[in-house]
């Protein structure tokens, strides 16, 4: 949510720009670039001329600032951009990132949200403020509180700031340096022979040696150098700092789109998920049989498609006899606090940033529960925030729309509910088994020929205006995923529904124009289902039907046959029909599936 990029070296804009590209899909609302120069720019709407920095924004995608800081003859050493996601205001260039000072001397870009900036706006003057942001009372802060030292007017200014935030800074106080400051939002810094550099995101950062600070520090850099200060501005020698081991980042390669080429990567994406855990030893590394054979409760958490994948989860550790709750991060942060005793609580976040997780993490640590993050990104903040830490292994995924992550989710919680089960009864076959199954089922959809009819699907919909998903136990939580992935890439209403609810209500909403996903994968509530769909067709829905058994209702619209399966992968099946239903549909109507309109990859405010 929203990507800070900043570069001191020789060709900085071009650094730059690239580096706020690779962040793009963090937020694509508008984007802008501080540049340190003595040479004034021409000014219009989108340049400004503070004093010694000029600021370039545009609306929209990076490519249309592109267009115009890259028809300019800009040098410098010294610059630092933003990719926005708006929190605060319009996504219009006022609001664009950085925000100078009302003096010109300051440039600041910030991701994360400053929860008492109208509070602090009051004590500054009205006239000063040019944008709605809460960003931009952190530059008037900066030039009102200036005391002749740079790094300790931030470290001031931070002390009154309640929130989130990574900052990076530039001031004409102290050219040639950039200023870091970072408080529950992440930031890496980087330097190398000639250069440094800041960035938001591990994977987008490029530089020989890389640190992550930490809460509380802050960071001076410099040309091939870099100083970190603790909180109370003690230099902190560099060296004792964690380095960063940098995951490889990704190439689109000849695919139109990522979410194309990450639903491609499936099968091997889960193939690397059982490889990694196919031997029971790593786990008990992991986790330990000593301290986890008590556990007898167990509390997953995540927001969205993470969430969606706790909620199999929580019926697979349910087949094993183990309770086990499902939460919405953001619901579970404000809601009382039960204790629980010999608790596991799992965090499930493909970014390992999302801002809500880490906060219920953060509480059920305190609560003294024992705290296990289940990710992709190696060094996100949920591994430093968690005890325990298990790695999806799914390979970088850009596309805004959660596919490989969520299927490597899932492999993980099928591993991770028999792995209990051979903690409580020793059933080491039984692990073995199932390491053999997610292999087959990982094949099955590798060959699985369905694009065709995904594409027909696809045709069929697009032009919907009101779309449910219905199914129950298992086949529910297929529908939650599926109309999550449909709506927020094709951006038609659609609603996911237990089948034995639609009834108590939702079903005055099907009329001969309304089409109703649903999915029966499920033996022993099979005929429950189809129960529930004759009402659909009753009143003429268009039943588009997902099942392994035969249907004895005709009048379905459409049927996909699915091929028979152990009923317990039909989740990590048959969601890859829906995802490429999702997409195609996406396509047809003009939306780019990669960058969902008001979204962000990963979403670091609450
Ligand atoms: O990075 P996380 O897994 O924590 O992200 C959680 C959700 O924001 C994310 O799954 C979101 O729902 C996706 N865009 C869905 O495709």
């Amino acid at each position: 949510m929203c990507g800070i990029y900043g570069y001191i070296g020789e060709k900085s804009v071009c650094e730059v720009m690239k580096g706020i590209k690779r962040l793009e899909y963090r937020g694509y609302d508008s984007a802008g670039i501080a540049i340190q120069t003595d040479l004034p720019f021409a000014e219009d709407g989108n340049t400004r001329n503070g004093d010694g920095i000029t600021t370039i924004k545009n609306k929209g995608e990076i490519s249309n600032l592109e267009k115009i800081v890259l028809n300019r003859v800009v040098k410098s050493n010294v610059a630092i951009g933003h990719t926005r996601w708006a929190t605060h205001g319009q996504p219009n260039i006022k609001n664009s990132h950085p925000h100078l000072s009302h003096d010109g001397k300051w440039a600041i870009v910030h991701n994360g949200i400053i929860e008492n900036y109208l509070e602090l706006k009051e004590q500054l003057s009205s006239d000063f403020f040019v944008s709605e942001t809460d960003t931009e009372v952190v530059a008037q802060m900066l030039e009102k509180y200036y005391n002749g030292d740079v790094l300790s007017t931030i470290k001031m200014v931070c002390e009154k700031l309640k929130g989130s935030y990574a900052f990076a800074i530039i001031t004409s106080h102290c050219k040639n340096k950039i200023f870091v400051a970072r408080q529950n939002s992440p930031v890496v810094v980087g330097y190398g022979k000639n250069y440094s550099v800041v960035c938001s995101d591990i994977n987008s950062i490029k530089g020989d040696r890389i640190l992550m600070i930490e809460n509380g520090q802050f960071a001076v850099l410099e040309k091939g150098k870099l100083s970190v200060y603790d909180n109370c501005l003690k230099e902190i020698d560099i060296n004792e700092l964690g380095e960063i081991e940098k995951a490889g980042g990704e190439k689109l390669g000849d695919y139109s789109h990522y979410m194309q080429k990450e639903i491609e990567e499936i099968p091997i994406a889960i193939k690397r998920t059982v490889k990694a855990y196919a031997n029971v030893e790593t786990l008990e590394k992991i986790l330990p049989k000593k301290r986890f054979e008590k556990i007898k409760n167990i509390l997953i958490i995540g927001c969205g498609t993470a969430y969606h994948a706790g909620l199999v989860g929580q019926r697979l550790f349910e087949e094993e006899g183990i309770f086990c709750e499902s939460a919405i991060a953001s619901e579970f942060r404000y809601k009382p606090f039960t204790e629980r005793k010999n608790t596991l609580a799992i965090f499930v976040s493909q970014s390992g940033e999302t801002a809500d997780t880490i906060g219920a993490l953060k509480l059920c640590k305190q609560k003294g529960l024992k705290t296990l993050a289940i990710t992709n990104v190696k060094n996100s903040s949920i591994t430093f925030a968690a005890d325990y830490c298990i790695y999806t292994n799914a390979g970088s995924e850009i596309g805004v729309a959660s596919t490989k992550a969520y299927n490597c989710q899932l492999a993980v919680f099928y591993i991770l509910s028999k792995y209990f089960n051979y903690l409580k009864h020793g059933d080491l076959k039984a692990y073995d088994e199932e390491i053999k199954n997610l292999r087959r089922i990982a094949k099955l959809i590798k060959y699985n020929d369905n694009k065709h009819i995904c594409s027909k699907l696809a045709q069929k919909i697009h032009k919907a205006r009101s779309i449910y998903m219905i199914g129950r136990g298992l086949d529910y939580n297929i529908a939650q995923e599926a109309s999550l992935k449909l709506k927020e890439i094709s951006y038609i209403h659609c609603e996911a529904y237990p089948a034995g609810e639609l009834k108590h209500g939702t079903i005055s909403l099907i009329d001969k124009n309304t089409f109703v996903f649903a999915f029966v994968t499920q033996e022993k509530i099979k005929d429950k289902t189809f129960g529930n769909i004759n009402e659909v067709v009753a009143r003429e829905g268009k039943i588009i039907l997902f099942s392994p058994f035969d249907n004895a209702n005709k009048k379905v619209c459409e049927e996909v046959k699915v091929p028979k399966i152990k009923e317990r992968y039909y989740p990590l099946f048959i969601i890859n029909y829906l995802q490429l239903i999702s997409y195609y549909t996406a396509l047809l109507l003009g939306n780019n599936p990669d960058k969902p309109r008001s979204l962000a990859k990963s979403v670091t405010v609450e």
